[in-house]
C-alpha cells in the first residue's frame, strides 16, 4: 500500500499543474529555485501554472544548464552537451499526503551522494535515509546507542544533498525548515508514514512534513564551484576573531575563577599554546542563565579581567531555558515582555532542563530577540569574549517539545523547531554587537540550520572518547563543510567516556588543523587536559598544537577567503583533484585537505600499525619523513607514535609564524614563508596572503593587508615576487625558506629585485624533522 497514493505512486503519478502551480526561478550562477504553490496545506496565493517550461542558466547564449518540466510533469536538469544530469520519469516528480510532500528523482548507477549537513553515517550517503530534525542526541537516541552506532537525526540540520556523477556535481537544497527527509534508500518514512517503495528502477527522494514544497537546484559543475554557490545562497559565514582559531580548553565541571587561573598556570607552565578557557553550566547560580555563582566568582567583571590579562579568553555556556522562578529577574522580565513560548492550552510552555522547570524564549518573535540581545549585552559587559550555545535543539527533557508553540501560540512547533538554534544565535550575535559594536562576536552552537553559519560556528555535540567517533569526525566535518558549515569541530579527544592515552595522542594528531579545536568532556570523564597524560603524550600533542599556531597565518587567510567567497577550509580530496576510475578519490574519508596545499592522512583506527595513503596527481612533500613523493600513487606508512602523515603539495606558498609557538602570541606581519618546491620544479604559482587585526571590523574600512605572492622557477632558480595589493594593516615582512638548497633565489618587491643568501638550519621548523634553508 502506498500511503502517498493520493498523488504519488511510482507508476501512476498525477501531476496536476492546475492544482499545483509550479514556479521555477533562475537565480544567479546556475542556481534554480522551484516552488509548488497552492497545495492544500499552504495559504499562499496560487499563481498561474507552468506546464511546459525550460529555463537556461543566466540566459546566456550558450547555456550550461537547463532545468525543464514537460507537459507530463517530467522534470529534468540538463548540463553540458544536453546531457541529462537529473531526471524524474513522466508524472512521478511530485506527490503529497496531507500536508507532507515529496519530490522523486531517478537514481543512476554512477551517482554518489554527499552533503546532508551533520550526519553520523559514512561519508558517502548511498543506501541511507536521513531525517532533518534537530535532536538532543544523548537524550533522544540514548547515550549508549550514540557511543558505537550510527544514529539519525543529529543536532544540526542542513537538508541538502550533493549528487556526484563523474566530476560533475549538482546540489539540491530543501528550502523549508519543517521536519524533512532525504532518502537514497528504498525505505522511506515521512510524517511517520512508512512507504515501501517497490520501484523497478531506483529513485531518491526529498520531502518534508509540511510547508511549501520548495527546492533549490545548484549546478557546480565542480565541487569547489558548487560549494561556493551554496555558501553564497545560504549566506557567508561570520568572520571569527583570530583567537578562536587557537586551542580551546573546556570541561563540564570548571566552576569559576580558581579553575580558570589554575588552567592558565598549567598552560603557561607546559608552554602549550592555548587561547580560550571555557565555562560550562557550573559558573551560573543554580543554572540560571545570565547569572554568576557567588561561590565561584567574587566579582565577575574583575575576575574575568584577571584571567584575560594573562592572555586567555573566557567563554561561558549559554542555554536558552530560563528557570521559571518568581523573583528571578531574567524570568520576570521575560514574562513582562511576553517573550516565552506557549503551550497548547495557551499558557507558558514549560520544559525541564538543568535548573528544573524552564520557560523557552520564542526566538521567532523580534521582541524576544531584542529582549535576549539586551541580556546578552549585559553578559558581554563582564568582558567575556564569546558564548557557547547549548541545549538549543531545543532540549526540553522529558517534556514533549512538540507542545512548544511559537508566535503567541499561532504557529506549531514544527515550523520553528529546526530554526530555534539559528534564531537564538542571531539574537546572541546582536547582543554582543550591542555591547561591543566593533568587536567580532564568536559563538559556537550545538544545533543549527541552513543559514546559522552567518552568526555562529558549530561544534558537533556529545561525541565519545573512542576510535569510532574519531574516525567519524572526519566524514562529519567534511560533509558539514560541503553543506555550508565550514567552521566546525568536535570535542577532542571525545566528550563521553574515559580517554585512553593512545586515543588522546591520535585525536590530537588527526584534528590539529580542524577549523575549530576544543578539548572538552563530560563531568564524569577522567581529566583530559593535555598535562593529565604522560609527559611524552603531552609533548606530542603540544608539538602539533604548536604547529597549528605556526600555521595560523595560512589558516586565518583560508578563513578570510571562506568568509568572502565560500571556499571550503577543510575539504575532501575530490574537491581539489579530479576523481578517476583508475584513481578513485571519492571514497576517501580518512584523508583530507586543508586549503589546496596541505593534506593529512591520520591514523583513526585503534592499534593500526600501518595504513594506505592515496596521493593524488601532484608532487608531495611528506613533512614527517621528510621526502618527496610523486603522485598519483598510493603508499603504505607505518604508525609512528610521535608523528602523523602530513603532506604539502608542491607549489605551496605558505605564510607561517616565526619560530616555535610556545604560547598564544600571534604576529601576522613578521613571517616565515614556506616555499614548497623541489629542485626539479619548472613553472609558476600564485597565491594571496591576507591579514588584519583579527578582532575588529576595521577590515571593512580598509585596515587589512593583502599580498599577491608568486613564484616562477626554472633550473633551480626561484624568483619570488611579493606584491602588496593593500597595506591597510601595515607592512608584512616575509622571510622565505625552502626544503631544498636551490641555485639561487631572487626576491622582487616594489623596492626592487635582490638576490637572497641561503642559511642552513637543521631544525625542526614544523616541529617534525623537516630541515630547511632560510633565505635572507
Ligand atoms: C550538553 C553539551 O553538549 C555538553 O557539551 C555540555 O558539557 C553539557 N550539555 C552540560 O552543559
Amino acid at each position: 500500500m502506498y500511503l502517498f497514493s493520493k498523488f504519488f505512486s511510482p507508476r501512476n503519478f498525477r501531476f496536476d499543474d492546475k492544482n499545483h502551480p509550479l514556479q521555477v526561478n533562475a537565480c544567479d550562477e546556475d542556481v534554480f529555485h522551484l516552488t509548488l504553490l497552492n497545495l492544500p496545506s499552504t495559504s499562499e496565493q496560487s499563481r498561474p501554472g507552468l506546464s511546459h517550461l525550460v529555463l537556461n542558466s543566466n540566459g546566456s547564449p550558450a547555456p550550461k544548464v537547463h532545468v525543464g518540466l514537460d507537459g507530463h510533469g517530467s522534470f529534468s536538469l540538463k548540463a553540458g552537451q544536453n546531457r541529462t544530469f537529473l531526471a524524474s520519469l513522466p508524472g512521478t516528480f511530485f506527490g503529497t499526503s496531507g500536508q507532507a510532500w515529496m519530490f522523486q528523482f531517478r537514481q543512476r548507477p554512477d551517482m554518489q551522494f554527499y552533503g546532508m549537513g551533520e550526519k553520523s553515517t559514512p561519508f558517502e550517503k548511498s543506501d541511507r535515509a536521513h531525517r532533518f530534525w534537530n535532536t538532543d542526541v544523548w537524550a533522544d537516541h540514548g547515550a549508549s546507542r550514540s557511543r558505537d552506532q550510527v544514529y539519525d537525526p543529529d543536532y544540526l540540520s542542513v537538508p541538502y544533498v550533493i549528487i556526484k556523477r563523474g566530476n560533475t556535481y549538482v546540489g539540491i537544497l530543501i528550502d523549508n525548515a519543517h521536519p524533512s527527509i532525504i532518502s537514497v534508500s528504498p525505505k522511506l518514512n515521512v510524517a511517520n508514514q512508512m512507504m515501501a517503495v517497490e520501484h523497478e528502477l531506483p529513485h531518491f527522494f526529498l520531502g518534508a512534513e509540511g510547508g511549501t514544497p520548495s527546492l533549490f537546484f545548484l549546478f557546480g559543475p565542480s565541487l569547489a564551484e558548487l560549494t561556493q554557490k551554496l555558501q553564497k545562497l545560504v549566506g557567508l559565514a561570520a568572520l571569527p576573531p583570530l583567537w578562536s582559531l587557537g586551542h580551546q580548553q573546556s570541561r563540564w565541571g570548571y566552576q569559576g575563577t580558581k579553575d580558570l587561573l589554575h588552567l592558565a598556570d598549567q598552560f603557561d607552565r607546559s608552554e602549550f599554546p592555548n587561547d580560550g578557557l571555557w565555562l560550562d553550566i557550573d559558573y551560573m547560580s543554580g543554572y540560571r542563565v545570565f547569572t554568576f555563582s557567588k561561590e565561584h566568582f567574587q566579582d565577575p567583571k574583575q575576575d574575568i579581567a584577571s584571567v584575560q590579562a594573562r592572555g586567555y579568553k573566557v567563554v561561558p555556556i549559554l542555554d536558552p531555558g530560563v528557570k521559571q522562578e518568581q523573583g528571578y529577574s531574567v524570568y520576570e522580565s521575560g514574562r513582562k515582555a511576553d517573550v516565552f513560548c506557549r503551550n497548547p492550552a495557551g499558557g507558558e510552555f514549560s520544559g525541564v532542563v538543568w535548573p528544573g522547570f524552564t520557560a523557552f524564549p520564542d526566538f521567532s518573535l523580534e521582541r524576544t530577540r531584542d529582549w535576549w540581545a539586551t541580556w546578552v549585552a549585559g553578559l558581554a559587559d563582564t568582558g567575556i569574549e564569546g558564548a557557547w550555545l547549548d541545549m538549543n535543539d531545543p532540549a526540553t527533557g522529558p517534556v514533549d517539545c512538540n507542545d512548544m508553540l511559537f508566535q503567541e501560540g499561532r504557529e506549531g512547533h514544527a515550523v520553528f523547531h529546526n530554526r530555534y538554534a539559528s534564531l537564538m544565535a542571531e539574537a546572541t550575535y546582536q547582543g554582543f554587537l550591542k555591547a561591543r559594536p566593533n568587536k567580532r562576536p564568536f559563538l559556537i552552537s550545538r544545533s543549527g540550520f541552513t543559514g546559522s553559519q552567518k552568526f555562529t560556528a558549530h561544534w558537533t555535540g556529545d561525541n565519545w572518547s573512542n576510535y569510532h567517533h574519531l574516525h567519524m569526525s572526519i566524514g562529519k566535518t567534511l560533509n558539514l563543510a560541503l553543506s555550508g558549515m565550514a567552521i566546525n569541530g568536535g570535542d577532542v579527544p571525545g566528550f563521553g567516556g574515559n580517554c585512553e592515552e593512545p586515543l588522546f595522542i591520535d585525536w590530537y594528531k588527526a584534528a590539529f588543523l580542524f577549523p575549530f579545536f576544543r578539548n572538552h568532556c563530560v563531568r564524569t570523564s577522567r581529566p583530559q587536559e593535555p598535562w593529565m597524560f604522560s609527559k611524552s603524550a603531552l609533548s606530542i600533542a603540544r608539538r602539533y598544537i604548536r604547529l597549528r599556531y605556526k600555521l595560523l597565518p595560512t589558516l586565518y587567510s583560508l578563513f578570510i577567503q571562506h568568509c568572502e567567497s565560500g571556499e571550503a577550509i577543510l575539504r575532501p580530496l575530490f574537491y581539489d583533484f579530479k576523481d578517476t576510475k583508475a584513481f578513485p578519490l571519492s571514497h576517501v574519508q580518512d584523508q583530507f585537505m586543508i586549503g589546496p596545499w596541505i593534506m593529512q592522512a591520520p591514523f583513526t583506527v585503534e592499534k593500526q600499525s600501518t595504513r594506505d595513503i592515496l596521493l593524488p596527481k601532484a608532487r608531495w612533500w611528506q613533512a614527517d619523513k621528510p621526502q618527496w613523493i610523486q603522485g598519483p600513487t598510493h603508499i603504505q606508512v607505518k604508525n609512528l607514535l610521535a608523528t602523523t602523515p602530513l603532506f604539502f603539495r608542491e607549489g605551496a606558498i605558505l605564510p607561517m609564524q616565526k619560530g616555535i609557538a610556545k604560547n598564544n602570541r600571534k604576529n601576522l606581519r613578521d613571517l616565515e614563508l614556506f616555499l614548497c618546491f623541489s629542485k626539479g620544479f619548472t613553472g609558476s604559482v600564485e597565491t594571496n596572503y591576507t591579514c588584519d587585526d583579527g578582532e575588529s571590523f576595521n577590515y571593512l574600512k580598509g585596515e587589512r593587508s593583502k599580498y599577491q605572492i608568486s613564484v616562477a622557477m626554472d633550473k633551480e632558480i626561484l624568483r619570488l615576487r611579493i606584491w602588496p595589493l593593500q597595506e591597510g594593516y601595515g607592512q608584512v615582512v616575509f622571510e622565505p625558506f625552502t626544503v631544498e638548497k636551490l641555485k639561487a633565489l631572487y626576491l622582487e618587491t616594489p623596492e626592487g629585485i635582490r638576490k637572497l643568501i641561503p642559511t642552513r638550519f637543521v631544525a625542526d621548523t614544523f616541529g617534525i624533522r623537516t630541515p630547511f634553508y632560510s633565505w635572507r
